[in-house]
C-alpha cells in the first residue's frame, strides 16, 4: 500500500548493499518524496541511481538522484550506511577504527549544509558511531539515532515465530544493549497478544544463538547482509516521516537508565518526527541488569579510546 507523505527527502550517504538496498526499499514503497544518493565512489552512486530510475515507470513518483553534500540541506532524514562491513569471522568491534575514520568528514560535510535533519546510522559498530555522530554533529541527542537493535528483535521475532508456529508479526519480543556480541534478550517480556511465552532452556539456548549470531552467519553464506537492516530502516524512517510515535529497539543515548549513562545502546524507545521522543523504562531482571551494564561497559570501554 502506497504511504502517502507530505515532501520528505531523505539522503542515504554510503551505496553499498545496505544503503542501496535501504533504498530501493523507499522506492519500492513509495516512502519519500525525494532521495538522493552519496558515495565516495561518485560512479556507484551514479550506477545505483540510474538502474532504480530505470525501474520508476514501473514504481511511481519518487525523485531520486545521485548528489552530493549540498543536497543535505533539505534532508529530513540523513542515513549513514557508508564504510567496511565486515568479512567473515569479523566483529562488528573490529570495524571500529576503520569506520570512526571516515566519520569525521561524513559528518563535518552534513553539519555544512543541515541542522534540523535527524541523523540515522546503520554503520558498524552502530552504536559507537551513533555516538560519534552525536559528538561530532553537535545535534541534539534526540535526532541522532542508530539502527540498533532493532534488527536483532525482528530475528529473534522471526526465530520465536518459526519455535511457535506463529507469524512473526505476531511476535512480540525484545532484544536490547549493543547491535552485537554482547546484546541480550528479554526473555520475560516475549509474548503473543499480552500472553507470556515458555520456552525450554534448550529453545532459549537455541533461539538467542541464532539471533545473535545470525550476521556471521549470512555474511558466511553470502558476503553481506541487506535486506532485513534495509526493512528496518525503512521502519524507523517511516516511524519518523509519518510522526508515527512506534515503539523500537533504536539505538539511543541513554542516561542515568537502569545504572547506565552516556552511552548509545539498543532500547525500547518512541520514534517520532522529532527523532526519538521517548526511552521507556524496562524492568530488568537481576541477571538481565548485570548483562545490560556489560554491554554498556563493553561499549564505553571502546568509545575511551577514541579521540572525541
Ligand atoms: C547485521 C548488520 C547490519 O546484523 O550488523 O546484519
Amino acid at each position: 500500500m502506497k504511504t502517502q507523505l507530505r515532501s520528505s527527502r531523505v539522503v542515504i550517504i554510503g551505496t553499498g548493499a545496505v544503503g542501496s538496498t535501504t533504498a530501493y526499499t523507499l522506492l519500492l514503497r513509495e516512502r519519500v518524496s525525494e532521495l538522493v544518493l552519496i558515495d565516495a565512489n561518485k560512479d556507484k552512486a551514479l550506477g545505483e541511481a540510474l538502474d532504480m530510475n530505470h525501474g520508476l515507470p514501473f514504481t511511481g513518483g519518487v525523485k531520486l538522484w545521485a548528489g552530493d553534500y549540498s543536497d543535505c540541506a533539505d534532508a529530513d532524514i540523513i542515513v549513514i550506511a557508508a564504510g567496511a562491513s565486515q568479512r567473515p569471522g569479523e566483529t562488528r568491534i573490529d570495524l571500529l577504527k576503520r569506520n570512526a575514520g571516515i566519520f569525521d568528514s561524513i559528518i563535518q560535510n552534513i553539519v555544512k549544509y543541515n541542522d534540523h535533519g535527524i541523523i540515522l546510522v546503520a554503520t558498524n559498530p552502530v552504536d559507537i558511531l551513533t555516538y560519534v555522530s552525536l559528538k561530532k554533529s553537535g545535534f541534539p541527542s534526540n535526532r541522532v539515532i542508530g539502527s540498533g537493535t532493532l534488527l536483532d528483535s525482528a530475528r529473534f521475532r522471526y526465530l520465536i515465530g518459526q519455535n511457535k508456529g506463529i507469524n512473526p508479526r505476531s511476535i512480540h519480543a525484545h532484544i536490547v544493549g549493543e547491535h552485537g556480541d554482547s546484546e541480550l534478550p528479554l526473555w520475560s517480556l516475549a509474548n503473543v497478544a499480552g500472553i507470556g511465552l515458555e520456552f525450554s532452556d534448550q529453545d532459549r539456548e537455541d533461539i538467542f544463538d541464532s539471533t545473535k549470531n545470525a550476521a556471521y552467519e549470512i555474511i558466511n553464506a553470502k558476503g553481506a547482509t541487506s535486506y532485513a537492516i534495509a526493512l528496518a530502516l525503512d521502519r524507523i524512517i517511516v516511524s519518523i516521516l509519518q510522526d508515527e510515535g512506534s515503539v523500537l529497539n533504536v539505538s539511543t543515548l541513554l542516561n542515568d537508565y537502569n545504572g547506565v549513562s552516556d552511552v548509545y545502546l539498543g532500547v525500547p524507545s518512541i520514534v517520532d518526527r522529532t527523532g526519538v521522543r521517548q526511552v521507556l523504562d524496562l524492568e530488568l531482571s537481576d541477571q538481565e541488569l548485570i548483562q545490560f551494564q556489560n554491554s554498556a561497559n563493553k561499549l564505553k570501554s571502546e568509545i575511551a579510546n577514541l579521540e572525541l
